[in-house]
Order: C-alpha cells, then structure tokens, then sequence
C-alpha cells in the first residue's frame, strides 16, 4: 500500500484499504472480503456498486457532470420536489457534506433571528451532539474534543443535557435571543443515543410556544436508516426544517437542508450558495437513491431486519456482564459495554466483518438497508463472537 506520508494526518487509519465492492461485502487490496457493517459510516445506503445505481450516474457522467447554479437544473428541481415529497418540507438547498447543510440551516435560522429585530439570535444544542467540523458546526457539536485547540468558537450557541425538555423549557424562560433548536432525534457519534419517546413532540410544543425554528439533524439518522424515511416520523411532528447528507448520495458527495413554511422563504438570492452543490451528477445519484428506495421498499427492510438483529443480539448477549445495553432503531443499532472497546473493530475485523466503536464504548452497526437476512446473521455471530473474545481479555 503506498505511503500517506503526503496527507495531513487528520485520520488515524485501519492499516486496510480496498479495491472493490459488492452489496454489503468489500475486498481489500490482499484479497480479503469482509461483511462491512458500517457503509462509510451511514453513506452507502444501497451497498456497493448496486447495479442501478452505477448505472444511473455512470449515464450521468456521459451526458452532464456540472453546469453551477447560474442556471436551472432540472435534476436539482426534481430531487427537491421528491425529498420534499417524502419529508413534508417545501424547499431543499443542497450543499455537499453534512456540515454544510448544517451551515445552511445556522444561517437561515440567524436570519430568521435578524428578520424579527433579534439582533444576536442563538440556537439551542445538546450535549453529546455531532453536527460536523466546520468552525460553526464544530461549536454546535457537543463534544469538548471537537472544540480543543479551534478556540474561540462561535458565538450564538446555548447548550443544553441531550433528551431534557425542561432544560429547553428553562432556556426559553430565561433568554429572549433564542430562534431555534438544534438537534439529532438520535445521537450518532455519541453512541446510538436515543431519547425517550416524546422527546421530539415536546421540543416542537416549546418551538411553537416560543416561535422558534425546529431543526433536525438527519444526517445520520435520514434517508431509510431507522425504519421510516426520516426518524422524526417516529413520532406524530414535523420539523421546520431538517439537514441530511450521508446516505443522500450513497457515496456520491452531497448535503441538503430543507424547510417548511416560513423557514422555506428566508434564504433569498444572494444569501446562500454553493459551487458545487446540488450539481446534475449529485442529484442523479440521490434521485437512484429515492428510486431504489422505494422499489425496494428498504425502509419497510430496514425496521424489519434491524428489530431482528437487536431482538437476536439481545438474546445472544443482552445478559453478558460486559454487555450495557443493546439498542437501535431501524438498522441504526449500538451495543455498549462496560468498559472502553476499541480493540472491537480489529477483532471483527480479523473475523472478516467491519463494525466502528463511538464515544469510546459503543459498537456502532450502520450496515448498508439492504442487507439481507443471511448477512444479519452473519453480524449478529461476528459481534457476538468479538464481545466474547474481548471479554476474556484483561
Ligand atoms: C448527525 C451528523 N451531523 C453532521 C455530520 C457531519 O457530516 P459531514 O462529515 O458530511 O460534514 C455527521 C457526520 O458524522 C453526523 O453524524
């Protein structure tokens, strides 16, 4: 493997690297194949090279790769008005990653803030929140490692405990600059965190008591990977406006946010945009993605098969003493143990499946949504075996 003594080394990487793919199985470049249980970290929601999906952009690489936002594009038009479809939103503004979707909906949220005279308007988030490394989302992230050595952060940030309604509650009586929430409806990075039931409804009543924006961050959590096509579905609410990135483009680069109602108008030219955002190549690959989706029904597949794994989990090692809890929704699912667990992903690893540890104790699954049922098993054993093995070890 060549050396990577020319990048910047922001990335301590597994010493594997890999040539080709297939559904949910990789090949690294010694012939290796491995059950990868983690898709990019929730990017490639259909697996690997899914015959319609190269399809789709390798016709779309022939015919138009970029053209700006100087002018109409169509598939950008049409990706809008699918994802609105299937989120009830109005607009989408399309970026490239995550963080910037996230910036897109700081920045609207600000404005929204100016529009009613606020003049130093600030966005409640939680602790324990991932929202990307850019200087404002990596402020809105609650992780102190994330913050250390990019002081001074951004001003206009409230932080609150994640899952704790009067903690919003208490920020709206005591503050009057406040425009808007911001928060995952399950955390990712910080181990599968799931709030209580209610949690999302509470925060949209104290939204609406107060006239601030709902903004969800669906990044991790969007596009099918918890079992409805966004987790605030979950429970009977609407956001104001939603991020999502990650599985959007199932690898091809590409971010969204999108808003409903009032919040849908306040971006105006000139105050938003994006070289490459929302290019033809992108949205034709998030339009196969809504398409297979769909013909697939992998929503339906993935809360069906991601209760198997955590119900067979469960039973296989739900009562281990290493073993803190099994959770998930949809095929979004961690299991956390007692004690620190890096050495996870090298013993998975050396079995031939690839899972990821978060927040230092959670074995994170992200598998891609049509996984199927033999390949579960095949994980369920893995994990089970790679937990058993770790617990022998001092
Ligand atoms: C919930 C959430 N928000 C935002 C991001 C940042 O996305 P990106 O790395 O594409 O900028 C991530 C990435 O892990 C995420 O999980």
């Amino acid at each position: 493997m060549g050396s990577d003594r020319f990048l910047m080394q922001t990335y301590s990487r597994l010493p594997i690297g890999f040539d080709h793919g297939q559904g949910a199985w990789l090949w690294d470049t010694q012939g290796n194949k491995y059950l990868d249980a983690i898709s990019g970290i929730a990017v490639v929601v259909l697996g690997h090279a899914h015959p319609e999906f190269v399809a789709a952009i390798s016709d779309q690489a022939g015919k138009l790769v970029h053209t700006s936002n100087l002018y109409q594009v169509p598939l950008q038009a049409e990706l809008g008005a699918r994802l609105c479809a299937v989120s009830g939103m109005d607009r989408a503004f399309f970026g490239n990653s995550g963080a910037e979707a996230n910036e897109a909906a700081i920045k609207l949220a600000r404005r929204c803030g100016h529009e009613r005279g606020i003049e130093t308007p600030s966005i409640i988030v939680t602790d324990g929140a991932f929202h990307g490394r850019t200087m404002a989302t990596l402020t809105a992230s609650g992780n102190r490692k994330v913050h250390a050595g990019f002081e001074p952060l951004v001003s206009g940030f409230n932080r609150v405990p994640y899952d704790d309604l009067e903690a919003v509650a208490n920020v709206g009586r005591n503050r009057n600059d406040v425009v808007a929430v911001l928060v995952e409806p399950i955390q990712g990075e910080n181990g599968v965190v799931i709030p209580g039931s209610g949690y999302l409804r509470g925060l949209r009543e104290i939204c609406d008591a107060h006239g601030w924006l709902l903004m969800l961050d669906e990044i991790q959590t969007g596009m099918g990977r918890t079992g409805k096509w966004f987790a605030f579905q979950h429970e009977a609410m609407q956001p104001d406006v939603i991020t999502l990135a990650k599985s959007l483009g199932n690898g091809v680069p590409i971010g969204a946010c999108l808003a409903r109602g009032a919040a849908a108008e306040v971006l105006v030219p000139g105050t938003h945009g994006s070289t490459f955002g929302g290019n033809p190549l992108a949205c034709r690959a998030a339009l196969a993605v809504l398409d297979r989706i769909e013909t697939e029904d992998l929503v339906t597949h993935a809360a069906r098969l991601g209760a198997y794994i955590v119900a067979e989990l469960q039973r296989r090692i739900g009562a281990w003493p290493v073993v803190a809890a099994v959770r998930g929704a949809g095929l979004m699912i961690g299991v956390e143990l007692r004690r620190a667990c890096s050495d996870i992903v090298n013993l998975a690893m050396d079995a031939g499946v690839l899972v990821n540890v978060t927040n230092e104790r959670v074995i994170r699954l992200l598998p891609p949504l049509n996984l199927i049922h033999s390949e579960a098993d095949i994980l369920v054993d893995a994990v089970a075996n790679a937990i058993s093995e770790f617990a022998r070890s001092p």
